[in-house]
């Protein structure tokens, strides 16, 4: 039966007898059974997707993907080299030089991501007066998820909430300076909402006049860009693109990721690409934060050899740290309190074969936006969508118009973000159960206000100093009541998208 299936595959496996030849045997038959197995998971462009049948559920996010991530997969499995090794040394290149960053470190997900970064900036071996202490500040928002603040609490500094806009979901970045303590506030630490960038030449300006840390988490805005008048960009301190972007002369242009001193990726697989479970800190332009990131992430330890090799730095016995004797082992000196947050190989090697389709991806996701935001037009009078940060309005035929910071934003969106009107004759939740009879993924804007988490109201329970909230919190308790979003990623098809705007137009017109 299994050797009809295949055509005959089977049978040569038997006769070969190198172990190349064998293992291109064993790869082959992995892509003629991924194939098979996962035609439903192909882009919803591909031509050899499996069709979506009427009725069944259409997902909010999911792995996309064809024989090639799987047979990257079994290849690196084959060579059994497991630990990050060549495939995630070459994925670090591949992003960063997507990037235009100095370097990304993999880790093993997005929250691991935060907390490397932020612990790097815990670290002696930064200056006295912008290393992170015990009880210092990091200012970061409200609405969002999680693991964006939950780092900075772990690392012994005190989060300071700011509130979030509802329109763009993005932080009020106007009461960044409403935040600021002097001596304590050592960082700024936020997330690009649902592929929408925040604002980062207010954001930047602010850091830079009081020399902060910015940390940009980009876990769900791989693609989006963010552009400023040249002037602008280079009084903050810019004046290249990055690769594979240009609006002009007069303007500069970057991905999201690429502004902050360090920024993160997530890799699980509602996110842009995918290894399964998996993230990255990219780390801008400073060497000296790659060795620190590297050493949170690698049990802490001073020594940067990759996994396998021993003398990188030419004087494995040569040096006297800490207290430790003379010519004590390099490998084994540890100058942080470090992790260990690495992925697999096999793993690097899907992140691979995904980064190679984003640009399709992010294409794939800014489309599906465009058709829910033309396919639920109508109804602006009970439903308000979000608008990219600097965006005052969308126009069916000019798109979006923009304020007058001279700044723009392109999303890669993460999810299509809807928020019912307070007049509205149904609630979110009214909607969103429709949306689940209809088998219709849909999603809450991650925690809503994060300070109403039971987590943390018992932070602020045991300890009233563990944290700062600046002003109420109206736009996050907004967000938290009004607001869902449905999914943009590239696994959506016409008939899809076609049939989530068909069932809301329907709800919304009974
Ligand atoms: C903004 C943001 N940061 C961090 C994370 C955490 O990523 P991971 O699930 O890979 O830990 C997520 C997860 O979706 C996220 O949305």
């Amino acid at each position: 039966m299994l050797s009809r299936r295949f055509g005959g595959l089977l049978e040569p496996l038997c006769r070969v007898s190198t172990l190349p030849d064998l293992k291109a045997q064993i790869l082959s038959l992995t892509r003629e059974y991924a194939r098979q197995a996962h035609g439903a998971h192909r882009p919803a462009a591909d031509p050899d997707r499996t069709p979506w049948q009427s009725g069944s559920p259409i997902p909010y996010a999911g792995r996309v993907f064809t024989e090639d991530e799987v047979e990257a997969a079994v290849s690196a499995t084959l060579d059994f080299w497991l630990t990050l090794g060549s495939e995630g040394a070459a994925m670090e290149r591949e992003l960063a030089a997507f990037l235009g960053v100095r370097h990304s470190l993999l880790v093993n997900s997005g929250s691991s991501a935060n907390l490397v970064a932020i612990a790097a900036l815990t670290s002696p071996k930064l200056p006295k007066e912008r290393r992170i202490q015990p009880g210092d500040e990091v200012i970061t928002v409200a609405a969002g998820f999680p693991t964006t603040v939950a780092p900075i609490v772990q690392v012994g500094a005190v989060p300071v909430f700011i509130d979030a806009d509802p329109i763009t979901g993005n932080a009020r970045c106007d009461q960044l300076e409403l935040a600021y303590s002097p001596g304590k506030t050592k960082a700024v630490m936020m997330a690009h909402a649902l592929g929408n960038p925040f604002d980062l030449s207010a954001t930047l300006a602010f850091c830079r006049q009081y020399n902060l840390w910015l940390v940009e988490d980009n876990c769900d805005a791989l693609g989006c860009s963010y552009s400023m008048p040249r002037q602008l960009a280079e009084s903050l301190g810019f004046t290249q693109n990055s690769p594979g972007l240009d609006e002009g002369l007069d303007r500069v242009v970057r991905w999201t990721g690429t502004w902050g001193d360090l920024s993160t990726q997530s890799f699980y697989p509602p996110h842009h690409l995918t290894m399964g479970e998996g993230g990255a800190v990219n780390i801008v332009s400073d060497q000296k934060l790659k060795v620190i990131a590297e050493s949170f992430r690698d049990w802490g330890r001073d020594c940067w050899c990759p996994s396998g090799v021993d003398n990188t730095c030419n004087k494995r016995f040569g040096w006297q740290l800490g207290e430790l004797p003379e010519g004590y082992d390099h490998k084994y000196t540890y100058s942080h309190l470090g992790y260990n947050l690495k992925p697999l190989d096999p793993q690097a090697a899907i992140g691979r074969v995904q980064l190679r389709r984003l640009p399709e991806f992010i294409e794939a996701r800014k489309q599906n936006w465009e058709t829910l935001r033309r396919g639920l037009a109508a109804h602006e009078d009970v439903l308000e969508f979000a608008l990219p940060t600097h965006a005052t309005a969308w126009h069916p035929e000019q798109g979006f118009s923009w304020d007058s910071s001279g700044c723009r934003t392109i999303c890669s969106w993460f999810g299509f973000k809807i928020a019912v009107k307070p007049d509205a004759p149904f609630s979110r939740t009214d909607l969103a159960q429709e949306l689940d009879r209809n088998l219709i993924g849909n999603r809450m804007l991650f925690g809503g206000n994060l300070l109403r988490q039971p987590a943390f109201v018992q932070l602020r329970h045991d300890n009233a100093q563990a944290l700062r909230v600046v002003g109420d919190m109206v736009g996050s308790d907004e967000i938290m009541a009004s607001t869902l979003f449905l999914g943009t990623y590239p696994g959506l098809t016409s008939a899809m998208l076609a049939v989530e705007v068909e069932a809301i137009q329907a709800f919304i017109c009974q």
